[in-house]
């Protein structure tokens, strides 16, 4: 009895071929290749080798349970399921096959386990037919749950026909530019960051602190910082985005509010332990402001302009005017528009209520203006992406992006994406897709263009926010914020641009909103509002090779390259938006080292 007991463990724990069972284990192997190779089957996904194509590699050999396990929770294998559909013995012999071929042992025991853990799932599936308690509002739930519901219910949304509204700019003061402060090097790549007060999570005490804004330059092949330019106190509000004109001679900036805070519609007052780190609600976020005009060599206002909004992120249009999109807008100001730097005068735009929803940010692809819509008129989507955080918010409405011709200012299509609270759209550089990383649901969503179909869609860290492509558009580098989470995101999620599937996780700061391919299409600049700096990684290697911090720590919003020729002559190659001026490392035109 003992003998026997031994024996069989023996038996269990070999390799099956010595016990000279070659002939079942060959028949097994035989019938895992020819599942493997059937038309629609493994190696469509998975390679020829198993090295992985849409699918991952499977060359480490996994378990059939691991196999199961997909065939009953990963929506691009539904289609294996239909075709195949694969029996336990199936299973097993895709498993041995897919070991064997790569180098990997199968003992007694593993064939038994697996069988073993198979059955049990199958047993597990039964019981999930048992009949659960189900409340009117779970029937509800039911069926909305699936995003196919919003696609098949899609209605447009925004207003037929030209969308186009006018607003007079108006000049509010003009100063005086001072002395220069920054004097460019011809042939030579520079940066420039709009900062904030000192940034939240500095902790140093040796770092001297502000509560103004500043306007930093800095020279983007040391990575230094050359110069910066306080405001004065009266011209200081908030601080946003940064954006230069196209031949980077000035640089938009808030300016001071104006008039009394709106509490827009749906806003409900910071809600305590929310940890959002600011407070919707507040005069800071919901007044309206004015726009400063600053002189990029002396670093000080020019002009304050009334443009009938508070501006929140901006990029240049067509190498020629600034695309703005605002926070807050005046009852008859516009949320979008664009502005022409030349005469500082609103050449057209649009407003929420016209699109049916309200505006977040708009990106360009230089020929269309694509923008971030939220449902209703509540502008506080970022409490509710608290809220679904916290789980003290359990649905939505739709989010979409709304795309419009700007020569017509027509809504010429509507993209609803998986997800909530969209931060950014990246634009691939055929303009065949759009990437939306979205806040309230920590994910990214691929967009088809011309169909929109979407391609895939993809969890990343904590409170995305924006994302950038690298040089080959392979790749996907997603700044995990943190927002509507407290701004503690501190990594950046690299997204295979073909799948979806996710490459890596890097580290980096707190409150990384902004990411940023460099215009030598090297680097990876991403600019930490919460640790005043500007964190540099390689874009292959994806280490950090640098970490920049602005003066005084002042909190860092959004980031702009200017390039100055041989004869010094001043151009944008590259802000939030895109790539300017004949720059574009996709097509292989970069400048930089
Ligand atoms: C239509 C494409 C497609 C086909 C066909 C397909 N797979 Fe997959 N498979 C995928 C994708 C995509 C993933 C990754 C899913 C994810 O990570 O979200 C995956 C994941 C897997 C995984 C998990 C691997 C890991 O390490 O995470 C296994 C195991 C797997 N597939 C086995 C198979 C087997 C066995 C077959 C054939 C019976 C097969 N797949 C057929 C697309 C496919």
């Amino acid at each position: 009895m003992k003998f026997k007991l031994v024996f069989l463990i023996s038996i269990a724990t070999y390799p099956i071929y010595i016990f000279g069972q070659e002939q079942a284990w060959e028949e097994l192997l035989e019938k895992g290749e020819q599942l493997y190779f059937e038309d629609v089957s493994c190696w469509v996904c998975h390679g020829d080798n198993a090295e992985g194509r849409v699918g991952p590699s499977l060359q480490y050999g996994p378990t059939p349970m691991m196999m199961q396990d997909q065939l009953d929770s990963n929506p691009q294998m539904a289609v294996v399921v239909a075709e195949l559909n694969p029996s336990i013995d199936d299973l097993i012999a895709l498993a041995s096959y897919i070991a064997d071929s790569n180098g990997h042992e199968v003992t007694h025991t593993d064939l038994q386990g697996w069988r073993a853990g198979l059955e049990l799932m199958a047993a597990n599936k039964q019981d999930n037919d048992t009949d659960f308690f189900l409340t009117e509002r779970d029937l509800l739930v039911m069926q909305i749950q699936d995003f196919q519901t919003v696609i098949d219910d899609w209605q447009r949304r925004a207003e037929p026909g030209s969308l186009k509204r006018e607003y007079e700019v108006e000049v509010i003061e003009t100063y005086d530019p001072g002395d220069i402060k920054f004097t460019p090097e011809p042939n030579s790549l520079y940066f420039y960051e709009n900062t904030g007060a000192t940034a939240r999570r500095v902790y140093d005490a040796s770092i001297e602190r502000t509560d103004l804004n500043q306007v930093v330059v800095g020279n983007a092949t040391s990575r230094e910082v050359v110069t910066s330019g306080k405001m004065p106190r009266e011209l200081t509000g908030a601080v946003h985005t940064t954006v230069l004109t196209p031949d980077g001679k000035y640089v938009y900036i808030i300016g001071p509010t104006t008039g009394l805070p709106q509490m827009t519609q749906g806003v409900t007052p910071s809600p305590a332990g929310m940890g959002m780190g600011m407070s919707v609600g507040s005069t800071v976020l919901r007044s309206t402001a004015t726009l400063l005009k600053v002189d990029a060599f002396t670093l000080q206002p020019i002009k304050q302009l009334a443009v009938g909004g508070r501006m929140h992120h901006a990029q240049i249009f067509q190498d020629k005017y600034i695309l703005i999109d605002t926070f807050v807008s005046d009852p008859d100001g516009l949320d979008i528009f664009l502005l022409d730097p030349v005469t500082d005068k609103i050449i057209g735009g649009v407003r929420s209520e016209d699109l049916g929803g309200s505006t977040y940010t708009a990106f360009t692809d230089d020929e269309f203006i694509y923008v971030l819509m939220q449902p209703g008129n509540d502008g506080g989507s970022i409490v509710s992406a608290a809220y679904t955080a916290s789980g003290q918010h359990a649905a939505w409405r739709p989010f979409w992006v709304a795309k419009i011709d700007p020569e017509t200012w027509e809504v010429i299509a509507e993209y609803p994406y998986r997800g909530y609270r969209g931060d950014w759209i990246v634009i691939d550089n055929s303009g065949e897709n759009i990437f939306v990383p979205a806040a309230g649901s920590a994910n990214v969503t691929k967009v088809n263009t011309s169909t929109g179909a979407i391609e895939w869609s993809s969890a990343v860290g904590m409170g995305p926010y924006g994302a950038t492509l690298n040089a080959d558009e392979t790749e996907l580098w997603v700044a995990n914020k943190g927002e509507g989470v407290g701004g503690v995101g501190r990594t950046i999620t690299v997204v295979d641009v073909a799948s979806g599937r996710q490459l890596e996780t890097v580290f980096s700061g707190y409150g990384i909103d902004h990411v940023l391919l460099s215009p030598n299409g090297k680097e990876m600049w991403a600019t930490s509002n919460a640790e005043g700096r500007i964190y540099v990684f390689d874009a292959m290697t994806r280490e950090q090779i640098k970490t920049i911090d602005m003066p005084n720590r002042g909190n860092a919003h959004g980031l702009v390259w200017v390039y100055y020729d041989e004869e010094g002559e001043g151009k944008v190659v590259r802000d939030q938006g895109n790539f300017h001026n004949g720059i574009n490392p996709f097509d292989g035109f970069t400048v930089g080292n």
